[in-house]
């Protein structure tokens, strides 16, 4: 009798985990190298839940009621693990020793100099070929959080330094999904981590993003060569296409004959934001329809607004093939071949430094 009554009773840390689904939890079970993959999920009490892998330190999905309170995922993924294996789009996971490019993958670093794997034409993108976002790492539940850590190997796609990165992703009872970065090496090296969700706030992946309205706080961005690669100029936004410092559509302006937006194919830009502290927010997206909001707050200095302009409808998931700017990446990073630019705040990281920075994306809606 007692035996059966305490069966029945649910730890909160219990329900915090509870699976969505026992079937996804095994399409997203394997082995790798000897390693456990394996789905993890995070809940609070106000409706909101989120899948997390350990492979890639991913994020899977995020559920998030819209204003009609109705449950539904606002992020783009594929429907098993083999899925993210094969992936080419960085769907949800962590992205570095470098995220973004490092032009020709190559700099200089205290008079040495250093050539990475060019994997984006002749440009370096992500950290190379099979970095973070192909690795298990490993993983501890916490009550509200699961801590991700792993470690890049010294001359891993030829970076120098063994890096000990952690990732620590929170789910907080107001709906902010908090990410804290940490890091540090045992050789100068250069570090740029950031996370490569893909948002579609109608829940349905369908749908372009076209129609979400932004604001982003920042007053300039780093324009871009051909091959995304920033000038160094900072450009202020202002009057132009990249002026969002108040509410506008994704769509009103991104089709413009405007150079920028022909390199990019839409937006694909860092953005310089105006303030960094973490604490107010430098993003805000809404989509009227759902009436979700979504804000990003980061302790970083840059994003990268990307509007999934290389989606072609060759990754599928969800019952759909992910078309043209289905989704929308909001990458809080060091800006873009930071190493090759020294007007640019600097992403080296020294023994003996402890490098942390801190992103949160917060869910609500409209009233
Ligand atoms: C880049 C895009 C790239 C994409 C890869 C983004 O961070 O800015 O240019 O195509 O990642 O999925």
């Amino acid at each position: 009798m007692l035996a059966g009554l305490s069966a029945c009773v649910v730890s909160p840390s219990h329900r915090e985990h509870a699976p969505l689904d026992q079937q996804r939890v095994s399409a997203f079970a394997d082995t790798v190298n000897g390693k456990t993959v394996k789905l993890f999920t995070l809940r609070n009490k106000s409706g909101m839940a989120v899948e997390i892998s350990n492979y890639g330190a991913t994020l899977v999905s995020i559920h998030v009621p819209d204003q009609k309170g109705q449950d539904g995922n606002v992020l783009l993924g594929y429907d098993d693990i083999k899925g993210y294996y094969n992936g080419k789009s960085y769907f949800g996971c962590v992205v570095g020793r470098y995220a973004n490019r490092i032009a020709k993958g190559a700099f200089e670093l205290e008079g040495k100099q250093y050539q990475l794997p060019q994997n984006d034409g002749l440009n370096s993108l992500h950290g190379g070929v099979n970095s973070i976002d192909k690795q298990v790492w490993d993983a501890r539940i916490m009550n509200d959080a699961i801590r991700l850590t792993t470690v890049m190997k010294d001359g891993d796609n030829g970076y120098p330094g063994n890096v000990k990165l952690t990732v620590v992703y929170s789910l907080r009872a107001d709906n902010r999904l908090v990410i804290d970065y940490s890091a540090t090496t045992d050789k100068t090296t250069v570090l740029n981590i950031s996370n490569h969700a893909y948002f579609n706030l109608t829940g349905d992946p369908s749908n372009t993003i076209l129609n979400h309205e932004i604001n982003i706080n920042a007053d300039a961005f780093t324009p871009v060569d051909s091959t995304l690669i920033p000038t160094g100029e900072l450009k202020k936004v202002a009057g132009s296409a990249f002026d969002f410092l108040s509410f506008k559509k994704i769509g009103k302006d991104i089709d413009q004959e405007e150079q920028q937006l022909v390199f990019g194919k839409g937006y694909d830009h860092n953005f310089v934001l105006n303030a960094n502290d973490g604490m107010s927010p430098v993003v805000e997206v809404v989509e009227k329809n759902s009436g979700r909001k979504m804000e990003v707050y980061t302790t970083q200095p840059g994003i990268q607004f990307y509007t999934g302009n290389f989606l072609n409808g060759s990754e599928k998931g969800r019952g759909v093939a992910y078309q043209y700017r289905s989704g929308f990446c909001l990458e809080t990073q060091q800006f873009p071949d930071a190493p090759n630019q020294s007007n640019f705040p600097s992403a080296v990281l020294k023994p003996g430094e402890a490098w942390k920075s801190q992103t949160a994306y917060k869910f609500s809606v409209l009233k």
